[in-house]
């Protein structure tokens, strides 16, 4: 069995409700979600949960070298794992909740892309909100939001609210074919447009009050000076 596949199952065997999915994404879905980044203009582009790298090595090649690569990944085996395998992926071992905030705190610009591998069919409604909350707070005005639903579960009620709220906090959300050669078989949400709110997080607490995001950043590139 490859490395990947013995890793993947040691996180979902320890962490079931955060890893969220039986096996790591495949090339065709892969292909699929990062289709939206933009292949030159030096973008930046932020992923979401990336796992073992299923996406960060298709993320890597339409970069080819140019622009940077966020990649916030909550599960510290798999952070650890990502940073010695991508040197050139800024891994932070990290809430993608707190996504917004550590842009800010890197003086990063709102993002071109943001892909999400997240399992979002094992977050509370309330989760779902506040992280996509901190994705519309963190995208470019003219950026895209990927993410993809499981297609036996995409009528169930997590996916059902997840679509849902896309469509309220974006302008536009196109449903993607099933991607059928993958397991299990998934649907992409392409989202653009974000409608700006305020965060959910700011109802109760104003900004400064807040405590810096916990992050840990692992082989952090430097941007590079002019
Ligand atoms: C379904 S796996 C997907 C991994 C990979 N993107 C793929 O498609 O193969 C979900 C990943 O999201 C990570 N994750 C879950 N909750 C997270 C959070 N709040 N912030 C960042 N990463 C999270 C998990 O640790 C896991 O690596």
């Amino acid at each position: 069995m490859p490395t990947e596949m013995i890793s993947f199952l040691a996180q979902l065997a320890r962490s079931p409700r955060a890893v969220g999915a039986i096996a790591p994404s495949g090339v065709p879905l892969a292909e699929r979600i990062t289709a939206t980044i933009p292949r030159t203009g030096g973008p930046l582009v932020v992923e979401l949960g990336p796992g073992t790298g299923a996406f960060t090595r298709v993320i890597q090649r339409r970069l080819a070298g140019q622009g940077r690569h966020l990649a916030l990944e909550i599960n510290a085996t798999f952070a650890d794992r990502l940073a010695r395998e991508h040197p050139g992926v800024d891994v932070l071992q990290a809430d993608a909740g707190n996504l917004a905030d550590l842009l800010t705190e890197r003086n990063l610009p709102r993002a071109e892309a943001i892909v999400s591998g997240l399992p979002w069919a094992v977050f509370t409604a309330q989760r779902q909100r506040e992280i996509l909350s901190a994705v519309v707070a963190a995208l470019a005005d003219d950026g895209a939001f990927t993410t993809f639903a499981y297609q036996h579960a995409r009528w169930a009620p997590p996916a059902r609210r997840l679509h849902r709220t896309l469509r309220e906090l974006f302008e536009e959300v196109v449903v993607g074919g099933t991607v059928w050669a993958n397991l299990p078989p998934a649907v992409v949400y392409h989202c653009r447009r974000p409608v700006r709110q305020p965060l959910v997080a700011e109802a109760g607490t104003s900004r400064s009050a807040r405590r810096p995001s916990p992050v840990r950043p692992l082989g952090m590139p430097q941007p590079a000076q002019s």
